[in-house]
């Protein structure tokens, strides 16, 4: 392959889980990103770690023209879940979802007539993607398009790392893959490798909530190698969004009732510690100036495993010589 520069756009940024998925990969290739989101928050957290400005632009209506100028050769996105999942509020619309135009709007409108075409597509979601007719649409346009795909299910769970995140990755290219994917473990395996020190006390849950909720709660110890997904709901609803820590067990053994609680020193994970435990840097923060804890919360709920993602992209840029 003959590429030796990689300018991406990064459809849909967020607070950059993507580029940093790259910049933490065994690729040696530096590249140039273009990120593109609506959501002013994350957009600070993303300027802020990667001293760049992020385009606020709809990508509903975006242009041929406006994505030509860019002249790159890699796409990257994680587009808006909602259509996909099945939660109350997402309703599950699929394509008739008006969250799914603006990827809908790459794919078929954009894409097929440019000039350039990206050489490489990286695509994360729910698992539910998969089946849509919304990825359908997709996967014929690339096929169309002489695309190669791969694609996987997994979680981090899979390659060792103490956290679930089911997810669903496509990785398509214009050269063919010669060998299937093959993911391999990471070495951080118990809660303890991501923990901060001394955890201001306005993490810890409150007795009334342990009493009301307690038995709801998920809860993990420093040497267990496991938590639930963290979503955007983290710290806002009890059940099903993230688990809890507790200091004081190695291994959290259930208890009967929620006032055996009481005295666990049960709190919140930071949101530096989820930062760690989706594979951002250590400089990476998500500490920005007038940005609360929940909105921190939401932005790590959006995004995404780099561990994971930076395996599939070593995979997905193995026809670029280095
Ligand atoms: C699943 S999140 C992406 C998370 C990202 N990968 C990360 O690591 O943080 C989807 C993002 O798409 C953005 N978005 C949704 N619809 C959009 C649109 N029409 N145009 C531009 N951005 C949009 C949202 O603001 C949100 O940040």
């Amino acid at each position: 392959m003959q590429q030796k520069q990689v300018r991406v756009i990064e459809f849909f940024s967020g607070i950059g889980g993507l580029r940093s998925s790259y910049e933490h990969s065994s690729i040696n290739i530096s590249a140039t990103f273009i990120p593109f989101d609506i959501n002013e928050i994350a957009n600070k957290i993303y300027s802020k770690n990667f001293k760049e400005e992020v385009q606020v632009k709809n990508l509903d209506s975006i242009s041929i023209k406006q994505i030509e100028s860019l002249n790159c050769n890699t796409w990257f996105m994680s587009p808006p879940c909602q259509p996909y999942n099945t939660s109350i509020m997402s309703k599950h619309k699929d394509i008739n979802d008006p969250r799914a135009k603006s990827v809908l709007h790459l794919y078929r409108d954009i894409l097929p007539f440019l000039i350039n075409k990206p050489t490489h597509i990286f695509i994360e979601n729910v698992p539910l993607f998969k089946e849509s007719l919304v990825f359908k649409e997709i996967y014929n346009i690339l096929i169309k398009n002489q695309y190669y795909i791969k694609d996987i299910i997994c979680s981090p769970i899979d390659i060792g790392i103490p956290n679930s995140r089911t997810r669903y990755y496509v990785m398509a290219r214009l050269t063919p893959f010669k060998n299937e994917i093959q993911l391999h473990q990471e070495e951080e395996s118990m809660i303890s490798n991501y923990l901060d020190d001394n955890v201001n006390e306005s993490y810890y849950i409150p007795s009334d909530l342990i009493l009301k909720k307690g038995m709801l709660f998920d809860i993990v110890g420093k040497d267990d190698k496991r938590t639930c997904c963290f979503t955007k709901s983290y710290t806002k609803i009890v059940e099903g969004t993230g688990s809890i820590y507790c200091p004081i067990e190695s291994h959290f053994i259930p208890v009967k009732k929620a006032e055996n609680l009481l005295n666990k020193n049960l709190r919140y994970f930071t949101p530096n510690e989820i930062k760690k435990i989706h594979g951002f840097s250590s400089e990476f923060t998500t500490q920005v100036d007038g940005i609360t804890d929940k909105q921190q919360y939401q932005c790590l709920g959006n995004s995404v495993s780099c561990f994971v993602i930076a395996q599939l992209m070593e995979y997905l840029f193995s026809d670029i010589k280095e």
